[in-house]
Formats: C-alpha cells, structure tokens, sequence
C-alpha cells in the first residue's frame, strides 16, 4: 500500500529554494536518516515540504530551516522525516521471502517450542504490513506459536507510519492478490465497512517503536531473522555498507536478512553474508567486532498462558 501522502501542491515560485538552501536540506535529511535526496528530486522535495510551510503559515524556505534549528523546532523534524519518507508498502509484498519464511518456520517453532527465544526484526517496517506478514506466516504453521518466547520487533524512523501500525487497520481494497488465506484467517471486520482489523493473536506478537536505524539501538540481543526490505535503497553506499554490518552483529550464526527487490548485498560482507535465495543472506559463523553476545532482549514479553 502506497501510504497517502498529500497530493501535490502548484509549485509557487515565491517559495523559491535557492541552491544554496536545497543543498543544505539535503544534508541535513542525509545527516539525520541516510536518505540521498540528489539534485534529479529537487521538485519532489518542494512539493513535499509545500505542504508543510503553507500548514505553517510560513513566507519560504529559509523561514522553514530556522524553525528546523529553533530549540522549538523538535516536532517539525519528526513531521520533515515523515514528509521525505517513502512509505510504500503492502501484505505479503515480495511473496518468495514469505516462502522463504515459510520453509524456515518449523525449525523455528521446533525451537520455540523447546524453550528457545526466537526474536525476528521488521528494520524499516512502514505501516506495518511486512510484520504482520511475517506473524501469520508463522502462526499459520503453528498457531501456538503465540504461547513460546517467540516476538517480532518492528520499527520505523516515521512516528505516523508507526502509529498506523499499531492501530492495525487497513483499507480492505489495499490487500492484493499476493496475500494468502493465512492472513484472511487473522483478519477482522474494521470499524468502518471498507476496513479490515487485525486479529489481537496476530497484533500480540509484535512490538511496534519508532527508530531511526542510524542511531544507537536500545537493545542488546540478536535476532533469527531480520527483515530491512526496501529501505537501505534510498541511502548511499557506505551508509548502506555501515548499516548491513551492523546487522550482522545482531543476526545469530544461520540466521537470515532479507532485502528489497533491487537491493544486493555490499560484496565487502560476503564473508558475513552467505547468499541463499533471492535477495536472502544467511549470516556466516564468522564474528565482527560488534557481535551483541548472548543477551537479553528489547522487551520484557507480557505473561502468557503455558503450552498446553
Ligand atoms: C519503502 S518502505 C519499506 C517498507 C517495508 N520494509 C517493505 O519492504 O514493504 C521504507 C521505510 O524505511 C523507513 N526508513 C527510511 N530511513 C530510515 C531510517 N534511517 N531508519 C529507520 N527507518 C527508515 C521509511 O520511513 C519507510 O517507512
């Protein structure tokens, strides 16, 4: 699903961003999210932020930049990431990795089941549609699965798309032919009649938190898998480089990463990164120097009733 981002505005020339200024936005979106905005999306960015100034009731551009370095300026950053970020998303998008998932899940409820803990991440999660992909490819192969130490972080630098995510409920004309009756089953009537709502099972199993993936993350232990899908294409090579060789200190030995489409592993990680399917990597045994150890994870897990 292509979140809605506001429809384009008339360009006014009276807003008029100088070079100078564009340039200094750009830096300043690549310093604080990876993201590349090269000279071919000046228009975009305009049109983007458009919206923003004429909400604010601002004259141009260099109005906009002093209330982003303002002490004040906090809640139009957030609302800046949110306006250059791309959101699209959808159900089962990508559906081999699914399969994918699908193959891997019995040895992983095999684990669950004997007392392991099995954390999986959505790095880059948008609305929240790729994590909900993952829960039901799981519990449709073991719906008790609910029941084990079994969760799965999702996380995105935009608080709006993040809020969506938690509230769990779509458009109904937004799940495509490419979602399996494993996600009908976890799918109820919405509040309103073109709506659809995710079943408390399939939302209980997952923790949605902002987080920007350029900063520190606040949590010490490894995941099985990590999903981060159609993110690092908007970031240049190196931020791309140090991100994935972040990743590989949180992915246990054999676990999986999962990339976009047209995203391909950076070959100075082959050692790290083994490929096993299209746009799937299975992390080597080898250790980097930011291997995270066996610790404990992001979220203290609510109580849950025993396996039967
Ligand atoms: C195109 S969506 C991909 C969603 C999903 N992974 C998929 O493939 O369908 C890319 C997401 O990455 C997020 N993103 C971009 N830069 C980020 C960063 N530095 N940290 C965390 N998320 C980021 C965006 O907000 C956006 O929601």
């Amino acid at each position: 699903m292509l979140r809605e981002k506001r429809p384009r505005l008339g360009l006014d020339p009276a807003l008029g961003l100088t070079d100078a200024e564009f340039a200094a936005m750009a830096h300043r979106i690549h310093r604080d999210t990876g993201i590349v905005i090269g000279v071919a999306k000046r228009n975009m960015l305009i049109s983007r932020l458009a919206h923003r100034l004429a909400d604010l009731g601002l004259p141009d551009f260099a109005a906009y930049m002093r209330l982003l370095d303002s002490p004040g300026g906090a809640d139009e950053r957030r609302a800046l990431i949110s306006a250059i970020t791309t959101n699209v998303t959808r159900f089962f998008r990508e559906p081999h990795h699914f399969t994918a998932l699908a193959g891997i899940a019995p040895a992983l409820a095999a684990r669950a089941r004997a007392g392991a803990r099995i954390r999986l991440w959505s790095a880059g999660c948008s609305t929240g549609q790729e994590a909900f992909s993952i829960a039901a490819t799981l519990l449709d192969h073991d719906p008790a699965l609910d029941r084990c130490d079994l969760r799965i972080l999702a996380t995105d630098i935009d608080e709006e798309v993040i809020e969506t995510a938690r509230r769990g409920i779509y458009d109904r004309r937004s799940i495509g032919p490419e979602a399996p009756p494993a996600l009908h089953r976890f799918l109820a009537d919405g509040p309103e009649g073109h709506q659809v709502r995710i079943a408390p099972k399939l939302h209980a199993l997952i923790r949605f938190e902002t987080l920007n993936l350029l900063e520190p993350w606040p949590f010490h232990g490894q995941f099985d898998i990590v999903f981060c899908r159609n993110v690092v294409i908007y970031f240049d090579p190196e931020t791309r480089h140090v991100l994935w060789r972040r990743l590989a200190g949180r992915i246990v030995a054999e676990g999986r990463l999962f990339l976009g489409h047209s995203e391909r592993m950076d070959p100075r990680l082959d050692a790290l990164f083994a490929p096993c399917g299209i746009t799937q990597y299975r992390r080597t045994a080898i250790a980097t120097p930011d291997d995270a150890g066996p610790v404990l994870p992001f979220a203290p897990l609510a109580p849950r009733p025993p396996l039967q």
